[in-house]
């Protein structure tokens, strides 16, 4: 068991994922007695404030974005008195040292540093906390994603983090990888045998992984322009969510087990060619439309200028292992789609041969699995059946559902906060759920074989209506093989 760390420096602490998640996410582990009672939490930000006007802003968070039943004036306190602020200007390499001397007795005692700020400043605070003197050996760092903006711009972040902190105190975000339901999906590969034997080329025709937002920019213009689906969504959730769904069976689920195969299956994704791009992928961007009943505008309009930026992605995406030979599996996120959802369907093949044929009256549906991760937690399985009847004119058969709904059997427990758990792992030094360093690389070759590809041929983003689940490209990609999208 690794140690736990007796201090968190959370960097970026008056932006808005400490707002809405972070601040949130410790005071409910606090609540529930989770927290060390010396555990104490350092605030770090650009703005100059002193620990009441910290002290403010995370009493606001808290009820912003926690329903009232959590809130509890005496435990409020209680976390409160937890919190410190020390302002750092990561950019400017200032306000260090005023860390260090806040530490005091702490200093060289382990401590997390978790970097909730932009990306370009991951390397900087690093070299910052080191040359201060405040990432020992036994202290600790966790950064949202992305790290780089492709392959060797994350070598670069990750060489330079890595300068001040081995690999094996380094915790790479996912925030996908904290949400129970992606949790569960180890748990139903790995703890039934009901569906391992089945999990191949053999008995599967394709896979869809669908994350539909109904969100759009969301007024996160500066960071997303340019950025766009692919590298926002693509190559860190989805390909996360792919490399579960697909990868071997780990020996446990040790971090070193895990992540051996997850990166495996990351490098056994074909790269993509020019010509592949044309054929297996789609860019589209939302145009003006309807979402939710409401109204909405285009991204183009939002932004205030016409943008090459995709809001959507489709891929067709092969694996080349003994396992998934032949079999594509089909990607696709967007923003401005029609609901919110992130489900995996796994399309089995057809049975060899069809008993019930006899005069027409036996079609077989080939069974299909569903998987939904948000916002519903349901597994659904469909199987072929008997219609009741006497079968004068031959069996009849029709599909029903075999249907696991995952927020009825564990009703009455609260689902937490994906941040709850990744920070509970950060603090205790727990790796599983976090990215290494090889995943994010394999992660980039893939994405930027695509890039590139998409580059070479200059594809530009399709227009799609808001509140539609993309361009009609984006269904056409599916539909030439014979399958649809599962909406
Ligand atoms: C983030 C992306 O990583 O994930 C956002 O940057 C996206 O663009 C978000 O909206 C989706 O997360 P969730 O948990 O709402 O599915």
């Amino acid at each position: 068991m690794s140690v736990r760390v007796e201090t968190l420096i959370l960097f970026g602490a008056t932006g808005d994922l400490a707002q809405r998640m972070l601040f949130p996410s410790l005071y409910n582990l606090h609540v529930d007695g989770l927290l060390a009672e010396a555990l104490t939490i350092v605030a770090s930000g650009r703005s100059k404030m002193d620990r009441a006007g910290c002290h403010a802003l995370v009493r606001a968070a808290l009820a912003d974005h926690l329903s009232a039943d959590r809130l509890d004036e005496a435990q409020i306190a209680g976390f409160l008195d937890r919190i410190d602020y020390c302002p750092v200007d990561a950019g400017a390499g200032t306000g260090y040292d005023d860390l260090a001397a806040l530490l005091g007795d702490r200093l060289g005692r382990p401590l997390g540093a978790y970097l909730s700020t932009p990306p370009s400043m991951f390397g900087p605070i690093a070299e910052g906390l080191a040359g201060a003197g405040i990432a020992c050996a036994e202290c600790r760092i966790a950064m949202e994603k992305p790290i780089g903006h492709d392959l060797a711009s994350s070598r670069a972040v990750n060489e330079q983090v890595g300068r001040a902190f081995a690999e094996d105190h380094i915790f790479r975000i996912d925030h996908y990888l904290g949400k129970e339901t992606v949790q569960n999906l180890l748990a139903l590969r790995f703890a039934n045998m009901l569906f391992e034997p089945l999990w191949n080329a053999q008995a599967i025709d394709h896979v869809q992984i669908t994350v539909a937002e109904t969100v759009g920019l969301e007024g996160r213009v500066s960071y997303y322009d340019g950025v766009g689906a692919l590298k926002d969504m693509v190559q860190n959730h989805m390909l996360q969510l792919l490399a579960i769904i697909a990868m071997e069976p780990p020996a446990s689920v040790s971090s070193t087990a895990v992540r051996d195969e997850k990166v495996k299956l990351l490098r056994s994704l074909r790269k993509m060619s020019a010509a592949d791009v044309k054929a297996h992928s789609v860019k589209g961007q939302y145009s003006s439309g309807a979402v939710n009943g409401g109204a909405v505008a285009g991204y183009a309009d939002e932004l205030g200028h016409p943008s090459n930026t995709e809001t959507f992605v489709a891929i067709k995406a092969y694996i080349d292992n003994w396992r998934w030979k032949g079999v594509p599996f089909y990607l696709r996120t967007g923003k401005r789609m029609p609901q919110r959802k992130s489900e995996v369907l796994i399309q089995f093949k057809p049975v060899p041969h069809n008993i019930f044929a006899r005069g027409g009256a036996g079609k077989l549906d080939a069974n299909m699995m569903i998987i939904n991760l948000q916002p519903e937690e349901n597994i659904r399985v469909k199987v072929m059946a008997k219609q009741p009847g006497l079968d004068r004119d031959g069996v009849k058969l029709k599909e029903v559902t075999l249907d696991v709904s995952l927020s009825h059997s564990f009703a009455g427990e609260r689902r937490r906060i994906a941040y709850e758990r990744l920070l509970l792992d950060f603090i205790e030094g727990e790796q599983t759920l976090f990215v290494r360093r090889d995943e994010v690389e394999a992660q980039w070759q893939w994405i930027d074989s695509i890039l590139g590809a998409w580059a070479e041929i200059d594809l530009a983003p399709q227009s799609y209506t808001a509140g539609s689940w993309g361009p009609s490209s984006a269904i056409a990609l599916i539909e030439r093989d014979g399958a649809s999208w599962h909406d």
